[in-house]
């Protein structure tokens, strides 16, 4: 696995070349009536995808269980994903890790709908170091300790958390912006999931909210081979890879050290103190 840098900021070279980066930031156009799921890696990208398309369906599974996900709402810096994007017609859901200063220049004068998917980092961490570690995408991690300099330094592919997620973050004002997290989801999914449905303008009967939540839960989701490793083992994943790998918000305190807990508080402090600390519910 190799990696791509572009705008200072590595990529995984095989799904993102700088030239196709390039061209989706200056030439791929959002339109008003899209969506937008944006995301760090690893922060629940396609539990959002999973419940925004339950959403959309009204909870009737079929969508999700005859499309792969990445089809459903594709990723539109990755090639194959920016090609079923500019051929579709009407409204999209677009699913994206870029960060904002990379991300198609047409959208700053749309009104697309966005989502912002926030994690505790330290579970992003964990969670990267055992997917990195069983992809075959970029550069293995050896160990936790190995990842964990990495990932503080922002030497990770789409780059650090704390920009990523300040830049982003700089939109939080709009009215086209809702920021949600991975902790809100877990621990109180329904009002979550009606959070969007209001956001989106999309109003379901209470049997349809419920089907929402069945059909996106963890367990269903490993058992949708439209939404589960299945699709990406082989090319992108090892066998012992998996995309839905434990779903539980704290995992971290299971695997740092009190060392690397002190060090990661210390620099979180730094990075993200002048922001409202509202957005970070995990605390
Ligand atoms: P863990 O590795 O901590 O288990 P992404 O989709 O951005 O790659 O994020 C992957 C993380 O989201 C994984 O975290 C995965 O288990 C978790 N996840 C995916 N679907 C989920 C669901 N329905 N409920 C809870 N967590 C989910």
């Amino acid at each position: 696995g190799e990696c791509v840098w572009f705008e200072g900021i590595p990529f995984p070279s095989r799904e993102f070349p700088s030239g196709h980066l390039r061209e989706v930031q200056e030439n791929f156009l959002i339109k008003d009536e899209d969506v937008l799921l944006l995301t760090y890696p690893k922060s629940g990208t396609n539990w959002l995808m999973e419940t925004v398309c339950l959403i959309h369906s009204k909870g009737d599974p079929k969508w999700i269980q005859s499309v792969p996900i990445g089809e459903r709402s594709p990723w539109v810096e990755a090639f194959r994903g920016y090609n079923l994007l500019k051929d579709k017609e009407g409204p999209r859901f677009i699913t994206s890790h870029l960060p904002v200063q990379l991300f198609p220049r047409s959208f700053f004068k749309s009104k697309a709908k966005m989502i912002y998917l926030i994690r505790n980092p330290r579970d992003v961490l964990v969670s990267g170091y055992f997917f990195w570690r069983s992809a075959k995408l970029v550069k293995k991690p050896q160990s936790l300790e190995q990842y964990f300099e990495w990932f503080v330094q922002g030497n990770v592919v789409f780059g650090s958390w704390f920009d990523h997620t300040r830049g982003w973050m700089s939109m939080r004002d709009k009215e086209n912006f809702l920021i949600l997290s991975y902790e809100e989801m877990k621990w109180d999914t329904r009002s979550t999931v009606e959070k969007i449905c209001q956001f989106l303008g999309k109003k379901l009967e209470p049997e349809e909210l419920n089907s929402v939540l069945r059909n996106s839960s963890f367990q269903a989701m490993k058992e949708n081979n439209m939404s589960n490793s299945s699709l990406l083992k082989g090319q992108y994943l090892e066998e012992n890879g998996e995309l839905l790998r434990k779903g539980v918000t704290g995992d971290w305190k299971n695997y740092f050290t009190v060392a690397q807990a002190e060090t990661f508080d210390k620099l979180f402090q730094e990075k993200m103190a002048d922001l409202p600390q509202d957005l970070f519910p995990w605390k």
